[in-house]
């Protein structure tokens, strides 16, 4: 028997959707050379640790997970440690060489190498592959799904990132931007579905630019949305992340022919103040953010709009930062997530900008930005109170398992008794209280819609 067959893979994942997607190709990659996986730490002969670089506290938390797993390895001689993600070609040298922490450092274009890389180590050596790829986006790898409820899942539909927001570290991390094979994506969908699966979120830095050329047929991300509605109109999507300078009327339009198109729109603003969207290369304006959020009112009636926020970006000032809070009241964001600026190293930010906002003040900032938006959350689940919606039930809620829980085409986490309906089917509940992040329901009439 191929000795791989006895040898246990455990990964743990760290940051974006992106990456947890990433590590379903990891697995699937290895899986199919006779490796199996595991979710029980003490089981496994080798440990993977996918991680993220988007802010400094998220690479500390790695470290620190890093010197664990070093100690761990000391009472398991044997045990390899391996490195992936974003943070691998940038720290590959320190952990490596330094601190001799690891045995394999992977980037996030060399999963396909992992099987020799293995080799190399079981060999006696390190393990080492950041290359980064102009073409590879795993099209035809079908991703073993991790720590899944059966009825949704992650499809991974472009690579990489050529924004260049000033602040970011992930196009020099993941690389040039790259669309994945349409078809593929399509046939993954419907083979979802053909498992059970009733919802897809599809996943990439920047899903408007997407793009498949086939001949003389250009798909773009509205097409492509409407390809894979089509698989079924029992089949849920799902997308993230929208950059709001390419979020088109088309593809507005086109969420709107398809109501198993989920009404939840991802618009990350960052700042509310042109002067500093400016500085962060953003590439909109405040008034260019405002008609956005306008045509998505327009055309999508009663849309989710979230958000992600940085205080503290250089040479930001109390007016830019007011300029924010207003445009978050204005737009009446449903969530948000708020951060920190935190300055890393390979951006444009880092090379040509002073970080000069003093820590209490981007604190402080942050603490004012996450009051309002907590406010405005309350705001809108108050608004769905009485309100009937349909959602997709997803397995027992965490609390009881006499609670179901589930979302709505809104991406808001509903909960409430369970009847006979099961995982994977939709139902309908009116909604009659709430807590910070949950809608709490009742069934109507045991009515499933679909
Ligand atoms: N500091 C703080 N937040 C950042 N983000 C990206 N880079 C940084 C940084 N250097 C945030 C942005 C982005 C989200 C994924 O992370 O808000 O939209
Ligand atoms: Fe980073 Fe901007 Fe690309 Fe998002 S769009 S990954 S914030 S560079």
């Amino acid at each position: 028997m191929d000795q791989k067959k006895n040898k246990k893979i455990y990964i743990e994942t760290y940051g974006c959707q992106m990456n947890f997607s990433d590590s379903e190709i990891v697995a699937s990659v290895l899986t199919d050379q006779g490796y199996t996986t595991t979710g029980e730490i003490h089981h496994a002969d080798i440990i993977f640790v996918n991680t993220c670089s988007i802010r400094d506290n998220a690479e500390q938390r790695v470290k620190k997970r890093l010197q664990y797993f070093h100690a761990f390895k000391k009472k398991n001689p044997g045990l390899i440690i391996g490195l992936l993600g974003c943070m691998a070609d940038r720290l590959k040298t320190v952990l490596l060489e330094e601190e001799q922490l690891l045995d394999i450092v992977a980037g996030p274009d060399a999963y396909r190498d992992l099987p020799r890389l293995l080799e190399q180590v079981e060999s006696g050596q390190r393990g080492v592959n950041t290359l980064l790829s102009m073409e590879e986006t795993y099209a035809d790898i079908m991703p073993v799904r991790l720590g899944s409820n059966g009825v949704s899942a992650f499809i991974s539909i472009m690579r990489g990132c050529e924004n260049y927001c000033s602040y970011c570290v992930v196009p020099s991390t993941r690389g040039k931007e790259r669309s994945r094979d349409a078809g593929s994506i399509i046939r993954e969908s419907r083979d979802l579905y053909e498992q059970g699966y009733r919802e897809v979120t599809l996943l990439g830095q920047n899903v408007n630019s997407y793009q498949w050329i086939e001949g003389d047929n250009v798909l773009s991300f509205a097409g492509l949305l409407g390809r894979v509605a089509e698989v079924s109109p029992m089949l849920r999507i799902r997308f993230a992340t929208s950059h709001p300078k390419d979020i088109s009327d088309k593809l507005l339009d086109t969420i709107a022919a398809f109501p198993n198109i989920c009404r939840a729109i991802h618009l990350p603003l960052q700042s509310g103040s042109t002067r500093i969207l400016d500085r962060m290369n953003r590439n909109y304006s405040r008034e260019n953010y405002m008609e956005r959020v306008e045509a998505i009112r327009r055309i999508l009636t009663g849309c989710t709009i979230t958000t992600d926020i940085i205080t503290g970006f250089c040479d930001e000032t109390e007016e830019d930062h007011r300029e924010t809070l207003s445009l978050m009241e204005w737009v009446n964001f449903d969530y948000a997530f708020m951060f920190k600026y935190s300055e890393r190293p390979m951006t444009l930010a880092a090379d040509t900008m002073e970080d000069n906002v003093p820590e209490e003040v981007k604190e402080r900032r942050l603490r004012e930005v996450i009051d309002l938006q907590q406010k405005l959350s309350y705001q809108s689940n108050q608004r769905d109170c009485n309100q009937v919606c349909e959602v997709l039930i997803e397995g027992d809620s965490k609390r009881s398992a006499d609670y179901f829980m589930g979302r709505n085409s809104r991406n808001k986490v509903v909960v409430f008794q369970k009847t006979n309906a099961a995982s994977g089917e939709y139902i309908n509940v009116r909604i009659t209280s709430f807590t910070s992040a949950t809608l709490l329901g009742e069934v109507v009439h045991e009515l499933k819609i679909r």
